[in-house]
């Protein structure tokens, strides 16, 4: 035998020099879910180990996230029923939650990069990411709403907006509109393969956002496709995305490694919350190794071509690494 793979396996340290990929805190963005209110940190049963924070306890989280060297967060705000209709107005109020949630983190802690999602569905009370017209997600006139959201968000200090709302030529409006109002420098995280998949359950479940009547295929995509992702792919590039996401991470790694083919943009996937809970439950149950496994999960969206993780995990798998440095 010419050849025996095993000797770049026979320790650790060899191990250690031949080693592909690495993981560190710097890979993850943290997504957080906000609520109204003082002193509030409500469990969230299909998430465990994630809250509803109110704006005083995130501000505890982000201490840690800051601390634990994770790059920043991305806001998820779970709206009052009574506050919801089908224009999704709230979405545009200048003084809600999130966008005083933004001002108070970015006052607080100015180095923290600060995402927020761009889509109508906490707001909605058809419960979809556009406005919705006989039964029609309409494209044109929630683009508008969205663009005008987006600066909303700039305003009160967000770092990159994120449409994960599948319309289309978000992009292209969004990027017009920040620009039209002195926002050159925040950027635009674009939900550029989002799939019309499953495993948002829990994350639906926190915030009571899913769709009261139909679904979500007429805008995100079918989980059959690859070379669609492509042509979405190719739009955001063209409309001036400066990063591009690829929505859930685990089922989908395939997509993740041809986005790195394909573009140079920084590669973000999410790490979404059925992929979560899935392990989590099976942890509880001691099924698996939990620690372990999470972390197999996380190296293997880094290794198909992911430059920035989106999960519930990062401030566990942060904890983790730190002790592990000790
Ligand atoms: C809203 C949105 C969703 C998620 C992120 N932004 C849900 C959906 O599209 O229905 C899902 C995230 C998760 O499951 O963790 N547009």
């Amino acid at each position: 035998m010419l050849s025996r793979p095993r000797r770049n396996r026979k320790n650790s340290a060899t191990r250690n020099l031949v080693r592909e990929t690495t993981l560190s805190p710097h890979d993850f963005i943290y997504p957080v879910f906000i609520v109204e209110g003082k002193k509030q940190k409500q469990p969230i049963s299909a998430l465990p180990g994630q809250f509803r924070y109110s704006i005083d306890e995130l501000l505890v989280v982000c201490e840690e996230v800051q601390k634990l060297h994770i790059p920043g967060i991305v806001l998820f705000p779970k709206i009052d029923d009574s506050l919801k209709n089908s224009r999704a107005t709230e979405a545009l109020n200048k003084n809600g939650l999130v966008p005083r949630t933004i001002r108070e983190v970015k006052k607080h802690f100015p180095d923290l990069v600060v995402f927020t999602d761009i889509a109508l569905d906490p707001f909605s009370s058809d419960g979809h990411d556009g406005l919705v017209k006989d039964g029609e997600i309409l494209n044109d006139e929630t683009v508008e709403i969205l663009a005008k959201m987006s600066v909303v968000h700039a305003e009160a200090g967000a770092d990159f907006v994120a449409p994960s709302d599948m319309m289309d030529g978000r992009v292209r409006n969004i990027r017009q509109s920040l620009d039209a109002n002195q926002f050159k420098n925040v950027g635009i995280l674009s939900y550029t393969a989002k799939y019309a998949s499953s495993f948002y359950g829990p994350f639906r479940s926190a915030l009571d956002s899913a769709p009261r009547a139909g679904d979500k295929k007429s805008y995100q995509m079918d989980p059959a496709n690859s070379r669609e992702a492509l042509r979405e792919l190719k739009h955001d590039i063209a409309e001036g995305a400066d990063m591009v996401m690829v929505k859930p991470a685990l089922p989908y790694l395939d997509i993740i490694r041809l986005f790195k083919q394909h573009s140079s943009l920084p590669i973000a996937a999410y790490n979404v919350s059925g992929e979560y809970a899935m392990i989590k439950a099976a942890g509880e149950k001691g099924w698996i190794n939990e620690a372990a496994v999470r972390d197999e999960a996380l190296l293997s969206i880094k290794r198909a071509g992911a430059d920035i993780i989106f999960s519930y995990f990062a401030l566990e798998y942060a904890r983790d690494y730190r002790k592990n440095l000790k």
